[in-house]
């Protein structure tokens, strides 16, 4: 009785205390620390990019609506900062680790991010947003469970297998930049891993004696769902199982209409959910394969990434050649049709009860068109530069983010303009102009001879279509205004083009950018600024208190500032101690 009592006044005292600090939903904690391991993914010993001594990284396994803290420390010798690709961090732009919304972590510093996974469910990867550095690893795979209460719109898998693959050079991350700080190209990849690992011995010719190959184990006659990830550089590549059918089943974090594939395009920086059942007889083992795309292949061999797939009760040794690639070397069209053909399964529902459908992006009128462009590299001010829109974009030493709350001027222009320039080229940092609650179109165009990938942050937007050729208004007759798939990163053809479409409701800063690495360093992104016009506190969160700074805000960043918020953490759970001492008081009080 008497301890029933105390444990309800507890409950009562310290609930109004909880509920100021703490979301009422459950949080999830990793402590991080990033360091250099030695590893030899493809028989060359290098230094590689592990956190907690592990490459890849762990898989973040969270449920819709958590609240998520990673402490990270940087054991690496240069500044690291982790960005949550297709997290949508709403109204948190503060925690989106990207140039443009925080400072760097210095070497040997700790960083704590905090934030909710609001509204969302899917599959995504995490990776070091700077200095190139996810070229040497660092990455992992992000799990987004749906809550219990809501039904996924298949049959609970047998098990959950998260598989990165990506291309791979045995040059390491800082030589790979100075390649391209020089002006010269990366050239062929020297392979592709699979969960940081080389490729299996499936011939003795191209692959050398002792390379760690994954194999992942199943059982016969089960479904799994494979989460699959492009967390490579540059190379889309195309995906497939021997004797194994792909029912794509999502894709970072919109559920797919339910269809098989032999094998899927699966471009830089995108994610998909596949459910592969064991149906095949376990004569053998079988190749789980990922090989270059758009590239000659006879040249390209050796950028191909082979992992085994054991059945618990196999017989023996995959076997044969690997499963073909598609083969449409003169049909151009079989891969975008491939692309249109994934959808949105508009009867499912997401992480809402409410079907994925409801939101009728269709009948929602555009209050903005941009037509991004991307052309080849060029020479700007000496050095070979990639643009959007012939702007190299450049970061600014103080995060907009921060500059913004601090009312700087100077440090970045709202003048993305809204059609490529056609005068000569410029660097600088110019960002859109987004309209808070605006709905906007965006048309990416390729005029390069690679497939390039696009991604926003704190968004998924809709891939309503694509086609060759130069986009025109006309090309809006071709859209699909029903079932165009939900997303964070859509690829755009060669010679071709695609529309997305985004309701602009997530206040913040939010990068925009090539996924393909090469790209992107080389100065392939922008920002949309979103600000609510009405300043309430209520759509965006406060600048977090373990906030660093840098560029013309360093000086804040002095010892002081930082004990400071060292000892305003001691403050926080002194005024804990005393208040469970009051409580103690009271309780023995009334108890007595
Ligand atoms: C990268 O490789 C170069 C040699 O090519 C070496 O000097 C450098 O220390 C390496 N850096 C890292 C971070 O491994
Ligand atoms: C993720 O966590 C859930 C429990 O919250 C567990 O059931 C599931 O097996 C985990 N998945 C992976 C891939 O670890
Ligand atoms: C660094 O880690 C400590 C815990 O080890 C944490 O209290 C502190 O908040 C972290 N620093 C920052 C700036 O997040
Ligand atoms: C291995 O690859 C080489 C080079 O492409 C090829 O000539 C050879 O036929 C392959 N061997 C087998 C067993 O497939
Ligand atoms: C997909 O292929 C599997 C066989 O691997 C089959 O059982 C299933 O019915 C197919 N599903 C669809 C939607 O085509
Ligand atoms: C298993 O599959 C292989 C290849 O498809 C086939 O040759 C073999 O006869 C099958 N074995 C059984 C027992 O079905
Ligand atoms: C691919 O490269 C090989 C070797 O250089 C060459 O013989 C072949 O013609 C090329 N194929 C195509 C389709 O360009
Ligand atoms: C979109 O614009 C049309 C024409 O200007 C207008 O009639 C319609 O009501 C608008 N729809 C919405 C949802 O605002
Ligand atoms: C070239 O660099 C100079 C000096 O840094 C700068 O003023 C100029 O705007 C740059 N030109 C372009 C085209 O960006
Ligand atoms: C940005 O857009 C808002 C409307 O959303 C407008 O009021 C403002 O003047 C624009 N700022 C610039 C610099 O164009
Ligand atoms: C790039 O643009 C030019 C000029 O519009 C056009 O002639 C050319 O075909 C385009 N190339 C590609 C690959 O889109
Ligand atoms: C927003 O919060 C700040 C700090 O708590 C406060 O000073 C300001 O008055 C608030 N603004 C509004 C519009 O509520």
């Amino acid at each position: 009785m008497a301890s029933f009592q105390f444990v309800l006044l507890f409950l009562i005292y310290i609930s109004p205390f909880l509920s100021l600090c703490f979301a009422t939903d459950p949080f999830v904690y990793y402590d991080w620390t990033v360091s250099y391991i030695n590893a030899s993914p493809l028989g060359v010993p290098q230094q590689v990019i592990a956190v907690n001594g592990k490459f890849p990284g762990p898989i973040v396994n969270v449920t819709t609506n958590n609240n998520l803290v990673v402490n990270v420390i940087n054991r690496l010798d240069e500044d690291l900062l982790f960005t949550w690709d297709g997290i949508q961090q709403r109204r948190n732009s503060w925690q989106d680790g990207v140039l443009g919304t925080t400072c760097p972590i210095p070497k040997d510093y700790n960083w704590t991010y905090q934030f909710q996974v609001k509204d969302q469910i899917g599959s995504f990867f995490y990776f070091p947003s700077l200095n190139f550095q996810r070229a040497a690893g660092g990455y992992g795979g992000i799990i987004v469970n749906n809550r219990d209460i809501i039904p996924i719109p298949f049959d609970t898998p047998d098990g959950d297998i998260t598989i990165l693959i990506g291309d791979w050079y045995n040059r390491n991350h800082t030589d790979l930049r100075n390649t391209l700080d020089a002006g010269k190209s990366l050239g062929m990849p020297d392979g592709v891993l699979i969960n940081g690992k080389g490729p299996y011995k499936y011939n003795t010719t191209l692959v050398p004696d002792g390379i760690d190959y994954e194999s992942i184990e199943v059982k016969p006659g089960k479904t799994y769902r494979l989460r699959v990830s492009n967390v490579g550089i540059s190379t889309s590549l195309n995906f497939r199982i021997q004797n194994h059918n792909l029912l794509l089943a999502e894709t970072e974090g919109s559920y797919t209409t339910q269809q098989n594939y032999t094998s899927l395009d699966i471009h830089v920086g995108q994610s998909y959910s596949f459910l592969v059942t064991m149906d095949q007889n376990a004569s053998t083992d079988y190749y789980i394969v990922a090989s270059a795309r758009f590239v000659n292949e006879s040249l390209w061999q050796r950028v191909t990434g082979v992992a085994i797939l054991h059945y618990t009760n196999s017989k023996g040794n995959a076997r044969g050649p690997l499963p073909d690639p598609p083969n449409d070397v003169y049909d151009k069209t079989f891969s975008m049709n491939q692309a249109r053909s994934i959808r949105w399964n508009v009867s499912a529902s997401g992480a809402r009860p409410n079907p994925q459908g409801s939101f009728r992006y269709g009948s929602i009128n555009v209050t903005d068109v941009y037509v991004l462009e991307n052309k080849p590299l060029m020479m700007i001010n000496g050095t070979r530069r990639a643009t959007l829109s012939g702007i190299s974009y450049v970061n600014p030493s103080t995060p907009i983010r921060l500059a913004d709350a601090y009312h700087l001027k100077g440090v970045y222009k709202l003048d993305f303009p809204k059609s490529p320039l056609t005068g000569s080229p410029r660097m600088g940092t110019s960002l859109i102009n987004g309209t808070y609650r605006g709905f906007m179109e965006i048309v990416l165009q390729n005029n390069d001879t690679t497939v390039q990938s696009y991604h926003m942050d704190g968004y998924a937007f809709f891939v309503v279509g694509m086609d060759y050729g130069e986009w025109t208004e006309n090309s809006r007759g071709t859209y699909n205004k029903w079932d165009g798939i939900a997303r964070s990163t859509t690829q755009v053809y060669p010679g071709a083009w695609t529309v997305v479409l985004v309701s602009l409701d997530n206040v913040g800063v939010w990068n925009l950018r090539a996924e393909n690495l090469d790209s992107w360093y080389l100065g392939q992104e922008t920002y949309v600024r979103i600000v609510n016009p009405e300043a309430n506190n209520k759509t965006e969160m406060p600048k977090p208190d373990n906030a660093y700074y840098c560029g013309q805000l360093s000086h804040l960043m002095t010892a002081k500032a930082y004990t400071s918020f060292a000892s305003s953490i001691t403050a926080g759970r002194s005024k804990l101690v005393i208040m469970l001492q009051m409580f103690v008081l009271v309780a023995i009080f009334i108890f007595h």
